[in-house]
């Protein structure tokens, strides 16, 4: 037979196990009846101990006390919580369930950063590593490292935002090439996504600020094919693979030769629309074959290395995507505007 200080012990988890289940006060009622009442399990045990020895009968005592006055205060306190639950279940009867309930709106990516994010995808597909730089840059990264003349048209106070100290709101994603290159050996295949910043009168196609991505492989032999097939895999994965890309001779400090890339007009298929003003093209970005001088600045031999850049304004790409016919638009943060992408 069990002792009858486990007896008291079985009878105590029984109990507080039971208590806890219960999920209304009539169920807690009967538990106490059951267990502490006058012909209840508790007592019953009590009785039981007039059998045993005078050593014996102060340590069971001491587990026999404990059941009870454990008991009665789960009793106790299921009986509170019961009539907190109950107070609950009055006040929800007061509720209109046929009211609509409160509506959340869930957020969206910006189209800009849709466009940033999908480009992003597709060039790391193709090897590149995300490169990053800072907003603020030194003159020396923006312009001088990359073959900029002291008196080029863009370093001016009109066209470029200039602090105090003499460094500058990058105009450019292309000083992240600098920065890279000072820190790494070729090759490398890098892209930089980033913000850029033009003292421009904003207008439906300028912005004080906008965003681009910034393109660089250096390796031995590349070419200007390697261009071409990067920027129309590209062009193929981001619109679709009926778009075509053209290249025209342009010109940039930093890149020798330079040209100006375009997409085939994906609203008339080339044919010639509005969008493209009757061209059948979109100027997407400027591109190149990195100019040996800035190799130069960068410590890199140019006789054993060449490489290519591109840089790609990123709202644009946007506004072309959901032919969107205003630059602003995509600042002003208009909920209706931006719901719809
Ligand atoms: N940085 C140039 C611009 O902002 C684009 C460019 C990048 C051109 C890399 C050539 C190579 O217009």
């Amino acid at each position: 037979m069990k002792p009858l200080s486990e007896k008291f012990d079985l009878a105590r988890r029984e109990a507080l196990a039971a208590l806890d289940q219960a999920t209304d006060s009539a169920t807690v009622e009967q538990l106490r009846i059951d267990y502490l009442g006058r012909r209840g399990a508790i007592p019953a045990l009590f009785r039981e101990m007039g059998g045993l020895s005078p050593e014996q009968r102060p340590v069971v005592g001491q587990v026999a006390n404990q059941a009870k006055t454990e008991i009665q205060a789960a009793v106790e306190e299921a009986l509170q919580r019961l009539s907190d639950t109950a107070t609950t279940a009055t006040l929800d009867l007061n509720l209109d369930p046929t009211m609509p309930g409160r509506r959340r709106r869930v957020g969206k990516k910006h189209p800009v950063v849709q466009v940033m994010d999908e480009a992003i995808d597709i060039f790391r597909r193709m090897g590149f590593i995300v490169a990053d730089g800072p907003d603020l840059e030194t003159e020396y990264h923006n312009f001088d490292a990359l073959n900029t003349p002291t008196d080029h048209p863009s370093r001016d106070r009109q066209d470029t935002f200039y602090l105090a100290d003499g460094r500058l709101l990058r105009t450019q994603t292309s000083p992240v090439q600098i920065r890279v290159m000072e820190s790494q050996e070729p090759p490398l295949r890098i892209v930089c996504p980033g913000r850029c910043f033009r003292r421009d009168t904003p207008d439906a196609t300028h912005s004080m600020n906008f965003h681009q991505i910034e393109g660089l492989y250096v390796d031995r032999q590349v070419s200007l094919a390697d261009l071409k097939a990067t920027m129309t895999v590209f062009a193929h994965e981001l619109l679709g693979s009926e778009v075509s890309v053209r290249f025209r001779p342009h010109f940039f400090p930093f890149t020798e030769p330079s040209l100006e890339y375009d997409f085939s007009c994906i609203m008339c298929g080339g044919k010639g629309c509005r969008v493209c003003k009757y061209s059948g093209w979109l100027e997407i970005s400027g591109a190149g074959m990195v100019d040996p001088a800035v190799f130069q600045a960068v410590g890199y031999d140019p006789e054993k290395w060449t490489g290519y850049a591109f840089g790609m304004g990123i709202e644009r790409i946007a506004m072309i995507r959901h032919a969107i016919g205003d630059i602003r638009m995509l600042y002003e943060n208009d909920l209706r505007f931006l719901a719809q992408f």
